[in-house]
């Protein structure tokens, strides 16, 4: 089966460059077999996550059901104050053993390479048990892109298909262990506490 790969857009803004350089993983991973979704933060419009009651909305059962569709992430946001969006943040509050086992790879638009934004997406990963790629990709607009929104950095492009690469190679080779693990029995895997009873 091919690997399902959802993207996430965490920028609020129209013409986002995140958007843009999501658009791009997306598409090299369709070309590499992957299907592939697109959740946009900025469509979808989750409520504030309230940990004591849980908001039914349309927008979380939607955003839901594309988590579990999903076997390996791709999330995008602007660095701001040198940490993920709020709206990424948001997102990534809503869920934990859904992402535990699955691979995910970061984008950042920043004017500072977004190092530190990225750490952060991958730190609340980690503590979900998900797996990330080693490395990320972060993007300068306006120096990146062109005016339509076409990436122009040969450099940058080439990273953005390395991703949509890695993500469907390792993601299909992650994914295929997991649910070997999550049928199996062994007791010694971090999986086994993810079976179903
Ligand atoms: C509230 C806010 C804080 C920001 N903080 C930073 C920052 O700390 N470092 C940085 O490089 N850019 C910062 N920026 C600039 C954005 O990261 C940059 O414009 C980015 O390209 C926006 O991404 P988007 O095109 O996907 O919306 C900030 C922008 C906003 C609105």
């Amino acid at each position: 089966m091919a690997l399902r790969v959802l993207g996430i857009n965490g920028s609020m803004r129209e013409g986002s460059h995140s958007a843009r350089a999501l658009g791009v993983v997306l598409e090299s991973a369709r070309e590499r077999g992957a299907e592939t979704r697109m959740l946009d933060l900025r469509v979808v419009d989750l409520p504030m996550y309230r940990p004591d009651v849980l908001p039914e909305t349309e927008s979380v059962r939607f955003a839901t059901e594309a988590v579990n569709w999903a076997g390996a992430y791709v999330l995008a946001s602007p660095d701001y104050h040198g940490s993920m969006s709020g709206a990424m943040k948001n997102f990534l509050d809503f869920y934990w053993t859904e992402f535990a086992g699955k691979l995910f790879a970061y984008l950042c638009a920043s004017h500072e390479k977004g190092f530190t934004a990225m750490d952060q997406m991958r730190t609340a990963v980690r503590q979900c048990y998900g797996w990330s790629l080693p490395y990320g990709v972060s993007f300068n607009g306006k120096e990146d892109f062109d005016a339509d929104g076409s990436v122009t950095n040969v450099v940058v492009a080439r990273r953005l298909r390395m991703v949509a690469r890695d993500l469907v190679v390792y993601g299909a080779l992650i994914g295929e262990q997991l649910n070997h693990d999550l049928s199996g029995d062994d007791p010694d895997t971090f999986a086994a506490r993810y079976r179903r009873q």
